[in-house]
């Protein structure tokens, strides 16, 4: 058996994009009956322990999912050697992973939207200083992310 998953989803506070990420991969596996598993974390620690955006969490409810139970937290060097593969929302996530990976990390780390074909390179836009609409683009979003990261990762 190949050995088990585990993904790691960041963005910047980890109240707004990375719960999505989360909870859209989380129905993705689940409705193929597949098993990893599966976070997410910030790489700011304004918000840590904070439950995500009230706004993310109706977002998410209107699709059925309940992250009201998510806390935030910060990424820390233990993520890059726990987790198989880390994906940023954004490319500033991107460059902050890159820049704090250790010699030793394990993970791959990578742009989630480079699972979505013809969305190779961008990011997830950030919806917080916006307003609940934005959250239903990233739901969007890191859903057609999710399936196809789901795809990716269990061929
Ligand atoms: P997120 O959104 O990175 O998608 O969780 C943000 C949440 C909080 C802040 C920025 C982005 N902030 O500056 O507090």
């Amino acid at each position: 058996m190949a050995d088990q998953i585990a993904v790691l989803f960041v963005c910047l506070g980890n109240i707004c994009r990375s719960p999505l990420a989360e909870a859209a991969f989380r129905r993705e596996l689940a409705g193929r009956g597949l098993t990893a598993t599966i976070e997410s974390a910030g790489t700011g620690g304004w918000h840590a322990g904070h439950p995500p955006d009230p706004r993310a969490q109706r977002v998410a409810r209107l699709q059925g999912v309940e992250i009201g139970g998510y806390r935030a937290r910060q990424v820390v060097a233990a993520d890059f050697r726990a987790f198989t593969h880390i994906l940023a929302l954004d490319s500033r996530n991107l460059a902050d992973l890159k820049a704090q990976r250790p010699r030793d990390a394990a993970a791959r780390i990578g742009l989630l939207l480079d699972h979505v074909p013809g969305r190779e390179g961008q990011s997830v836009a950030d919806p917080y200083y916006g307003d609940e609409a934005g959250f239903l683009v990233t739901w969007d979003e890191v859903s057609l992310a999710a399936a196809g990261l789901a795809r990716a990762l269990f061929p």
